[in-house]
Protein backbone atom coordinates (compact mmCIF):
# COMPACT_ATOMS: atom_id res chain seq x y z
CA UNK A 1 0.00 0.00 0.00
CA UNK A 2 1.33 3.35 -0.63
CA UNK A 3 1.43 6.47 2.26
CA UNK A 4 -1.67 8.25 2.14
CA UNK A 5 -0.65 11.99 1.71
CA UNK A 6 -3.51 14.72 3.14
CA UNK A 7 -0.63 17.20 2.06
CA UNK A 8 1.70 17.75 -0.60
CA UNK A 9 3.68 20.34 -0.78
CA UNK A 10 5.33 21.05 -4.11
CA UNK A 11 7.22 23.97 -4.31
CA UNK A 12 4.66 26.37 -5.85
CA UNK A 13 1.22 25.49 -3.89
CA UNK A 14 -0.61 23.16 -1.53
CA UNK A 15 -2.13 19.97 -3.10
CA UNK A 16 -4.89 18.69 -0.66
CA UNK A 17 -6.32 15.08 -0.51
CA UNK A 18 -10.32 16.53 -0.05
CA UNK A 19 -11.40 14.72 2.98
CA UNK A 20 -15.00 15.71 2.21
CA UNK A 21 -14.65 13.25 -0.96
CA UNK A 22 -13.67 10.25 0.86
CA UNK A 23 -13.97 7.61 0.06
CA UNK A 24 -15.77 7.38 -2.85
CA UNK A 25 -13.20 9.98 -4.84
CA UNK A 26 -9.68 10.72 -4.50
CA UNK A 27 -9.73 14.27 -5.26
CA UNK A 28 -6.12 16.48 -4.79
CA UNK A 29 -7.47 20.05 -5.02
CA UNK A 30 -4.78 22.87 -5.45
CA UNK A 31 -4.29 25.72 -3.01
CA UNK A 32 -2.12 28.54 -4.77
CA UNK A 33 -3.26 31.04 -2.54
CA UNK A 34 -3.61 31.38 1.63
CA UNK A 35 -7.19 32.19 1.03
CA UNK A 36 -7.80 28.67 -0.55
CA UNK A 37 -6.03 27.29 2.32
CA UNK A 38 -8.24 28.89 4.78
CA UNK A 39 -11.50 27.57 2.75
CA UNK A 40 -10.09 23.67 2.74
CA UNK A 41 -9.82 24.10 6.57
CA UNK A 42 -13.10 25.72 7.27
CA UNK A 43 -14.80 23.24 3.94
CA UNK A 44 -12.84 20.21 6.03
CA UNK A 45 -10.88 19.15 2.37
CA UNK A 46 -8.43 18.93 5.36
CA UNK A 47 -9.32 18.27 9.30
CA UNK A 48 -7.51 16.80 12.09
CA UNK A 49 -5.53 18.52 14.24
CA UNK A 50 -1.99 18.11 13.45
CA UNK A 51 -2.66 18.21 9.54
CA UNK A 52 -4.68 21.20 10.36
CA UNK A 53 -1.02 22.76 11.98
CA UNK A 54 0.88 21.60 8.94
CA UNK A 55 -1.48 23.20 6.46
CA UNK A 56 -2.05 26.57 8.27
CA UNK A 57 2.37 26.83 8.03
CA UNK A 58 2.05 26.50 4.14
CA UNK A 59 -0.65 29.07 3.45
CA UNK A 60 1.86 31.30 5.85
CA UNK A 61 4.36 30.34 2.85
CA UNK A 62 1.90 31.69 -0.01
CA UNK A 63 0.69 34.65 2.07
CA UNK A 64 4.05 35.99 2.09
CA UNK A 65 4.70 34.59 -1.76
CA UNK A 66 1.36 36.55 -2.60
CA UNK A 67 2.79 40.06 -0.82
CA UNK A 68 3.46 42.93 -3.50
CA UNK A 69 6.03 44.87 -1.22
CA UNK A 70 9.70 44.27 -0.19
CA UNK A 71 9.75 46.25 2.56
CA UNK A 72 9.94 44.16 5.43
CA UNK A 73 8.03 46.33 8.36
CA UNK A 74 5.20 45.88 6.09
CA UNK A 75 5.51 41.90 5.11
CA UNK A 76 5.49 41.61 8.89
CA UNK A 77 2.58 43.31 9.88
CA UNK A 78 0.79 41.89 7.21
CA UNK A 79 1.91 38.98 7.38
CA UNK A 80 0.75 39.16 11.49
CA UNK A 81 -2.85 39.46 10.07
CA UNK A 82 -3.12 36.34 7.61
CA UNK A 83 -1.68 34.73 10.89
CA UNK A 84 -4.95 35.89 12.49
CA UNK A 85 -7.29 34.56 10.14
CA UNK A 86 -5.18 31.34 9.52
CA UNK A 87 -5.29 30.10 13.40
CA UNK A 88 -8.85 31.31 14.38
CA UNK A 89 -10.26 29.28 10.63
CA UNK A 90 -10.84 26.41 12.99
CA UNK A 91 -10.97 27.35 16.83
CA UNK A 92 -10.46 23.95 18.63
CA UNK A 93 -7.52 22.20 17.59
CA UNK A 94 -4.42 24.32 18.81
CA UNK A 95 -2.09 23.18 16.42
CA UNK A 96 -3.33 25.50 13.97
CA UNK A 97 -2.45 28.63 16.17
CA UNK A 98 0.62 26.75 17.32
CA UNK A 99 1.74 26.73 13.91
CA UNK A 100 1.07 30.16 12.79
CA UNK A 101 3.27 31.44 16.09
CA UNK A 102 6.11 29.05 15.26
CA UNK A 103 5.87 30.84 11.02
CA UNK A 104 5.53 34.06 13.07
CA UNK A 105 8.83 33.69 15.31
CA UNK A 106 9.95 33.44 11.81
CA UNK A 107 9.23 36.02 10.41
CA UNK A 108 9.36 38.34 13.15
CA UNK A 109 13.73 37.29 13.22
CA UNK A 110 13.83 38.23 9.30
CA UNK A 111 15.32 41.14 7.95
CA UNK A 112 14.55 41.08 4.08
CA UNK A 113 11.72 39.77 1.78
CA UNK A 114 14.28 37.27 0.22
CA UNK A 115 15.65 35.86 2.86
CA UNK A 116 11.90 35.42 4.63
CA UNK A 117 10.38 33.63 1.16
CA UNK A 118 13.25 30.62 1.99
CA UNK A 119 12.94 30.05 5.83
CA UNK A 120 9.26 30.01 6.14
CA UNK A 121 9.50 27.21 3.05
CA UNK A 122 12.05 25.59 4.98
CA UNK A 123 10.08 26.13 8.45
CA UNK A 124 6.54 24.47 6.96
CA UNK A 125 8.71 21.46 5.70
CA UNK A 126 10.79 20.84 8.44
CA UNK A 127 6.83 21.03 10.28
CA UNK A 128 5.74 18.54 8.06
CA UNK A 129 8.68 16.55 9.17
CA UNK A 130 8.66 16.61 12.35
CA UNK A 131 4.93 15.60 12.26
CA UNK A 132 5.40 12.60 10.55
CA UNK A 133 8.55 11.85 12.82
CA UNK A 134 6.42 12.74 16.29
CA UNK A 135 3.79 10.49 15.24
CA UNK A 136 5.83 7.54 14.25
CA UNK A 137 7.69 7.87 18.02
CA UNK A 138 3.54 7.87 19.76
CA UNK A 139 2.95 4.85 17.41
CA UNK A 140 6.44 2.63 18.62
CA UNK A 141 5.97 4.58 22.23
CA UNK A 142 1.82 3.64 22.58
CA UNK A 143 2.00 0.44 20.96
CA UNK A 144 3.71 -0.41 24.23
CA UNK A 145 0.31 -0.26 25.89
CA UNK A 146 -1.80 -2.59 24.09
CA UNK A 147 -2.42 -5.98 24.71
CA UNK A 148 -0.81 -8.89 22.65
CA UNK A 149 -4.33 -9.90 22.26
CA UNK A 150 -6.83 -6.96 21.81
CA UNK A 151 -9.93 -5.10 20.62
CA UNK A 152 -9.21 -1.47 20.54
CA UNK A 153 -12.23 1.22 19.93
CA UNK A 154 -11.44 4.28 18.44
CA UNK A 155 -13.11 7.64 17.65
CA UNK A 156 -13.02 9.99 14.53
CA UNK A 157 -10.27 9.84 12.26
CA UNK A 158 -6.91 9.95 13.79
CA UNK A 159 -4.89 8.27 11.00
CA UNK A 160 -2.61 9.29 8.33
CA UNK A 161 -5.22 11.53 7.07
CA UNK A 162 -5.57 13.53 10.41
CA UNK A 163 -1.84 14.22 10.06
CA UNK A 164 1.24 14.86 7.76
CA UNK A 165 1.53 11.53 7.91
CA UNK A 166 0.91 8.01 10.22
CA UNK A 167 -1.07 9.57 12.09
CA UNK A 168 -1.36 9.58 16.25
CA UNK A 169 -4.28 7.52 18.12
CA UNK A 170 -4.23 5.18 14.46
CA UNK A 171 -0.93 5.38 14.38
CA UNK A 172 -0.96 3.52 18.15
CA UNK A 173 -3.01 0.87 16.14
CA UNK A 174 -0.98 0.65 13.48
CA UNK A 175 2.49 0.47 15.08
CA UNK A 176 0.88 -2.25 17.12
CA UNK A 177 -0.54 -4.07 14.30
CA UNK A 178 2.58 -3.94 12.48
CA UNK A 179 5.05 -5.18 15.76
CA UNK A 180 2.31 -8.00 14.95
CA UNK A 181 -0.36 -7.75 17.50
CA UNK A 182 -3.46 -9.71 16.84
CA UNK A 183 -5.97 -6.83 16.74
CA UNK A 184 -9.16 -5.74 15.90
CA UNK A 185 -10.56 -2.47 15.77
CA UNK A 186 -13.81 -1.01 16.63
CA UNK A 187 -14.29 2.30 14.46
CA UNK A 188 -17.24 4.39 15.45
CA UNK A 189 -18.66 6.13 12.31
CA UNK A 190 -18.58 9.82 14.12
CA UNK A 191 -21.57 12.08 13.86
CA UNK A 192 -22.46 13.94 12.20
CA UNK A 193 -19.67 14.21 9.75
CA UNK A 194 -18.93 10.45 9.89
CA UNK A 195 -15.03 10.62 9.78
CA UNK A 196 -15.04 7.33 11.68
CA UNK A 197 -17.48 5.43 8.61
CA UNK A 198 -16.01 7.17 5.50
CA UNK A 199 -12.32 7.95 6.57
CA UNK A 200 -10.80 5.79 9.15
CA UNK A 201 -12.75 2.93 7.81
CA UNK A 202 -11.17 3.31 4.40
CA UNK A 203 -7.64 4.06 6.07
CA UNK A 204 -8.17 0.33 8.06
CA UNK A 205 -9.00 -1.61 4.80
CA UNK A 206 -5.77 -0.19 3.26
CA UNK A 207 -3.55 -1.39 6.42
CA UNK A 208 -5.74 -4.85 6.34
CA UNK A 209 -6.47 -4.04 10.19
CA UNK A 210 -9.62 -6.05 10.75
CA UNK A 211 -12.25 -3.59 11.72
CA UNK A 212 -16.33 -3.44 12.82
CA UNK A 213 -18.03 -0.29 12.29
CA UNK A 214 -20.20 0.95 14.73
CA UNK A 215 -22.81 3.79 15.04
CA UNK A 216 -21.75 6.12 18.32
CA UNK A 217 -24.38 4.93 20.52
CA UNK A 218 -23.79 1.34 20.30
CA UNK A 219 -20.21 2.21 22.13
CA UNK A 220 -22.23 1.56 25.71
CA UNK A 221 -23.32 -1.96 24.34
CA UNK A 222 -19.95 -2.86 23.08
CA UNK A 223 -17.99 -1.96 26.02
CA UNK A 224 -20.29 -3.17 29.05
CA UNK A 225 -20.18 -6.68 26.81
CA UNK A 226 -17.08 -6.84 27.59
CA UNK A 227 -15.66 -6.52 23.94
CA UNK A 228 -13.47 -3.79 24.14
CA UNK A 229 -9.89 -4.22 25.92
CA UNK A 230 -8.82 -0.26 25.73
CA UNK A 231 -9.88 3.03 23.76
CA UNK A 232 -7.33 5.27 22.13
CA UNK A 233 -8.34 8.33 20.60
CA UNK A 234 -6.58 11.84 19.70
CA UNK A 235 -6.80 15.21 20.82
CA UNK A 236 -6.94 18.65 19.30
CA UNK A 237 -6.33 20.50 22.43
CA UNK A 238 -5.31 19.36 26.07
CA UNK A 239 -5.36 22.00 29.32
CA UNK A 240 -2.02 22.07 31.23
CA UNK A 241 -4.34 19.98 33.87
CA UNK A 242 -4.67 16.96 30.98
CA UNK A 243 -8.27 17.82 30.06
CA UNK A 244 -8.39 17.22 26.28
CA UNK A 245 -10.95 18.43 23.99
CA UNK A 246 -11.59 16.05 20.98
CA UNK A 247 -14.14 15.35 18.72
CA UNK A 248 -17.73 14.93 20.27
CA UNK A 249 -18.73 11.83 21.31
CA UNK A 250 -15.47 11.41 23.11
CA UNK A 251 -16.31 12.24 26.56
CA UNK A 252 -19.19 9.72 26.55
CA UNK A 253 -16.99 7.12 25.36
CA UNK A 254 -14.59 7.74 28.35
CA UNK A 255 -17.32 8.23 30.72
CA UNK A 256 -18.37 4.34 29.53
CA UNK A 257 -14.57 3.02 29.42
CA UNK A 258 -14.34 4.13 33.14
CA UNK A 259 -17.39 2.90 34.29
CA UNK A 260 -16.61 -0.66 32.95
CA UNK A 261 -12.72 -0.27 34.25
CA UNK A 262 -11.30 -0.29 30.42
CA UNK A 263 -8.37 1.66 29.97
CA UNK A 264 -9.11 4.92 28.05
CA UNK A 265 -5.83 6.73 26.44
CA UNK A 266 -4.84 9.56 24.70
CA UNK A 267 -2.61 9.87 21.90
CA UNK A 268 -1.28 13.32 20.65
CA UNK A 269 1.88 15.21 19.68
CA UNK A 270 3.45 18.07 22.08
CA UNK A 271 1.74 20.34 19.30
CA UNK A 272 -1.90 19.74 20.92
CA UNK A 273 -0.99 20.86 24.32
CA UNK A 274 -1.86 24.04 25.72
CA UNK A 275 -0.10 24.78 28.79
CA UNK A 276 -1.63 28.52 28.48
CA UNK A 277 -5.00 27.44 29.88
CA UNK A 278 -5.32 25.48 33.12
CA UNK A 279 -8.23 23.68 32.72
CA UNK A 280 -10.21 22.00 29.58
CA UNK A 281 -13.35 24.73 30.75
CA UNK A 282 -11.04 27.38 28.96
CA UNK A 283 -10.94 25.65 25.59
CA UNK A 284 -12.90 27.12 22.87
CA UNK A 285 -15.50 24.72 21.33
CA UNK A 286 -15.91 25.36 17.34
CA UNK A 287 -19.92 24.81 16.76
CA UNK A 288 -20.79 24.18 13.66
CA UNK A 289 -23.89 24.82 10.92
CA UNK A 290 -26.46 22.74 11.81
CA UNK A 291 -27.16 21.48 8.44
CA UNK A 292 -24.53 18.46 9.22
CA UNK A 293 -27.18 17.60 11.71
CA UNK A 294 -30.88 17.92 10.04
CA UNK A 295 -29.71 17.08 6.33
CA UNK A 296 -28.27 12.91 5.54
CA UNK A 297 -26.30 13.51 2.29
CA UNK A 298 -28.34 16.26 0.51
CA UNK A 299 -31.44 14.77 1.61
CA UNK A 300 -33.29 17.00 4.45
CA UNK A 301 -34.09 14.35 7.34
CA UNK A 302 -35.15 16.67 10.26
CA UNK A 303 -38.61 18.71 10.10
CA UNK A 304 -38.13 22.09 8.91
CA UNK A 305 -38.12 25.03 11.98
CA UNK A 306 -35.81 22.62 14.10
CA UNK A 307 -33.61 24.43 16.34
CA UNK A 308 -29.93 22.48 16.50
CA UNK A 309 -26.89 22.52 18.26
CA UNK A 310 -23.78 20.99 16.65
CA UNK A 311 -20.44 21.45 18.94
CA UNK A 312 -18.04 19.52 16.94
CA UNK A 313 -15.92 18.85 20.70
CA UNK A 314 -16.33 17.66 23.45
CA UNK A 315 -13.91 17.76 26.94
CA UNK A 316 -12.96 14.81 28.78
CA UNK A 317 -11.67 15.77 32.03
CA UNK A 318 -8.17 14.07 32.90
CA UNK A 319 -9.68 11.74 35.69
CA UNK A 320 -11.15 9.56 32.61
CA UNK A 321 -7.67 9.16 31.13
O1 LIG B 1 -13.34 17.93 13.15
P1 LIG B 1 -12.09 17.14 12.88
O2 LIG B 1 -12.31 16.01 11.94
O3 LIG B 1 -10.93 18.01 12.50
O4 LIG B 1 -11.75 16.51 14.30
C1 LIG B 1 -10.63 15.68 14.41
C2 LIG B 1 -10.48 15.07 15.75
O5 LIG B 1 -11.25 15.31 16.65
C3 LIG B 1 -9.28 14.21 15.96
O6 LIG B 1 -9.55 13.23 16.92
C4 LIG B 1 -8.12 15.08 16.47
O7 LIG B 1 -7.95 16.20 15.66
C5 LIG B 1 -6.85 14.32 16.50
S1 LIG B 1 -6.27 13.96 14.88
C6 LIG B 1 -4.80 13.18 15.00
Amino acid sequence: MSEIAPLQWTGKDLRILDQTKLPQEELVVTADTYADVINAIKTMQVRGAPALGVAGAYAMVLACRSLDTSNINEIQARLQQVGEYVANARPTAVNLAWSVQRMMKVVLSTRTDVELGQRLEAEANKLYDEDVAANRRIGLLGSDLIPEKATVLTHCNTGALATAGYGTALGVIRAAWESGRQLNVIATETRPFLQGARLTAWELVQLGIPTDLIVDSAVGSVISRGQVNCVVVGADRIAANGDTANKIGTYNIAVIAHENGVPFYVAAPTSTLDLTLPSGSDIPIEERDGSEIVNWGDTRVAAEGIGVQNPAFDVTPARYI
